[in-house]
C-alpha cells in the first residue's frame, strides 16, 4: 500500500522555523517506528505571493486537496501589511480552509503540568486542564456578504456579514457532540443570542441536534463574553466549546493562555470524510508568523509539533503514536528545557527552536528504551 501523504505548507515568519522541527519528528516516525510518509512542500502566505504574485497557487491548492494531511506553518507579516486586500499572505490560508470545506477547527486547549506555573493565572485555575474548543472555521464573518469598504455619502463605511445558514451551524455541532462522547460529554455552545439574529439560530439549532441526535451529551449554552470571562475564572468547569468562526478565534487565543504561550497551542482544521474515511485535514499551530521573534532562532515549535500529533490521531489512526510524541513533549518540559516564550521567574534551561526540536526527538528514543 502507498505511504500516506502530507503536503507540508511552511509559511512565513517563524513558520518554516517551526516546521523545520516537525520534518525531524516526521523522519523520527520514519525511521524508529516504521511510519513512512510522502511528504512534499509548496508555499503558502507571504511566500507564495513572492514566487508566484498570489498567497495561494491553484496547484498548491490542487495537492492539499489530494493528499491524506495538510501541515501549515503560519502566513503573514509585516513586509505584506500594504498588499492589495485579496493578495494579503492570510486570504491563503482563509482560501484554503474554504476550498477545502474545513468547517470543524479543533484548539485543543491542555495545560502540561510542567508549565502550571508558567501561566499567568494561578497554578489550580489550570492545572490539569484539558478543554477543547470548536471554531466553526469556513462561515461567518469571516466570509459573509456582502463585504467591503463603500462610500455611503461624504464617507466610506466598512461592511462584514456574520452570516450562518441552519446546516453549517448543525454540522459543526455534530463534531462538537461527536468529540464530547469520546470526553467528558459536556458542550458548552457560545454565541452571543442576546443581540445578533445569527446567535438565536446558532442556539435553537445546537439546541435541536443535541436533543434529536446527542440528548445524552450535557448541553449547556452562554453568550459569549460571559464565557470569555468563564474561561480565565475557572476553565475546568469545560469540556468542549462550540462557537463560531470569530468568537473562536477570539477565545482561543484567551485559551492559549491558560497553556503557558500560545506556542504552545496546536490546532485540526477538519473538514468532511474523504474516500478512506477520514476526514479532510489541515493541521496548523494557533499562532501566527510572529514577525517579533522570526530568524531569531526563539520560536517554540511546541504547538507545530502538537499539531503533527493530531494528525497521527485524526488522519492516521495512531492514537499510540501521538500519545508518544506527547509523552516525549511531556518529558521535554519536565525536564526544564524552556524556548524563550517559556522562560518565567522560575527559571529553566533555555534552549533554541532547533535544540529544543531536537530534545524531542530524543525523548522519542527514550520511549523506546
Ligand atoms: P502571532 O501569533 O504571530 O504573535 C503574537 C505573539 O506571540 C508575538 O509576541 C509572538 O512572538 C508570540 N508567539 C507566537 N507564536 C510563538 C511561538 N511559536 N513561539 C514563541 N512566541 C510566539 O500574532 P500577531 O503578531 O498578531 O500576528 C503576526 C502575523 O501572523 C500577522 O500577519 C497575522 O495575520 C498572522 N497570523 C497568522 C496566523 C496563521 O497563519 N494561522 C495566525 C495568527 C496570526
Ligand atoms: C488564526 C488566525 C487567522 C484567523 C488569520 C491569520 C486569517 O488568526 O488561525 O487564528 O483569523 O483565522
Ligand atoms: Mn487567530
Amino acid at each position: 500500500m502507498a505511504n500516506p501523504s502530507i503536503l507540508i505548507l511552511p509559511g512565513d515568519g517563524i513558520g518554516p522555523e517551526v516546521m523545520a522541527e516537525v520534518r525531524k519528528i516526521i523522519d523520527w516516525f520514519g525511521a524508529k517506528r516504521g511510519l513512512n510518509f510522502d511528504v512534499s512542500e509548496d508555499l503558502i502566505g507571504g511566500a507564495a505571493y513572492d514566487a508566484h504574485g498570489v498567497p495561494l497557487t491553484d496547484e498548491a491548492l490542487a495537492k492539499a486537496q489530494a493528499v491524506d494531511a495538510v501541515l501549515l506553518g503560519a502566513v503573514g507579516g509585516p513586509k505584506y501589511d500594504n498588499l492589495d486586500f485579496a493578495l494579503k499572505p492570510e486570504r491563503g490560508l482563509l482560501r484554503i480552509r474554504k476550498e477545502m470545506d474545513l468547517f470543524s477547527n479543533l484548539r485543543p486547549a491542555q495545560c502540561f503540568d510542567a508549565l502550571a506555573d508558567f501561566s499567568s493565572l494561578k497554578r489550580d485555575v489550570v492545572a490539569g486542564l484539558d478543554i477543547m474548543i470548536v471554531r466553526e472555521l469556513t462561515s461567518g464573518v469571516y466570509f459573509g456578504e456582502p463585504r467591503g469598504i463603500f462610500t455611503e455619502g461624504n464617507e466610506r463605511v466598512g461592511i462584514n456579514t456574520q452570516r450562518y445558514t441552519e446546516s453549517e451551524i448543525a454540522r459543526v455541532a455534530r463534531s462538537a457532540f461527536e468529540l464530547a462522547k469520546r470526553r467528558n460529554n459536556k458542550v458548552c455552545s457560545m454565541e452571543k443570542a442576546n443581540v445578533m439574529e445569527s446567535g438565536i439560530l446558532w442556539r435553537e439549532v445546537v439546541q435541536k441536534v443535541h436533543d434529536e441526535e446527542y440528548p445524552e451529551v450535557e448541553l449547556s449554552h452562554m453568550y459569549a463574553d460571559a464565557g470569555a470571562m468563564q474561561l480565565c475564572r475557572w476553565p475546568k468547569q469545560f469540556d468542549v466549546i462550540v462557537t463560531d468562526n470569530l468568537f473562536g478565534d477570539i477565545l482561543s487565543d484567551c485559551a492559549a493562555m491558560l497553556t503557558g504561550s500560545l506556542g504552545m497551542l496546536p490546532s485540526a482544521s477538519l473538514g468532511a470524510p474523504m474516500a478512506n474515511g477520514r476526514p479532510k485535514a489541515l493541521y496548523e499551530p494557533v499562532h501566527g508568523s510572529a514577525p517579533d521573534i522570526a530568524g531569531q532562532g526563539k520560536a517554540n515549535p511546541i504547538a507545530c509539533i502538537l499539531s503533527f500529533a493530531m494528525a497521527l490521531r485524526y488522519s492516521f489512526d495512531q492514537g499510540t503514536e501521538a500519545d508518544r510524541l506527547e509523552g516525549a513533549i511531556e518529558a521535554v518540559l519536565a525536564s526544564g528545557l524552556r524556548t524563550a516564550d517559556l522562560m518565567g521567574p522560575e527559571g529553566g534551561k533555555p534552549v533554541s527552536t532547533s535544540e529544543m526540536g531536537d530534545a524531542v526527538v530524543k525523548a522519542l528514543d527514550a520511549s523506546l528504551a
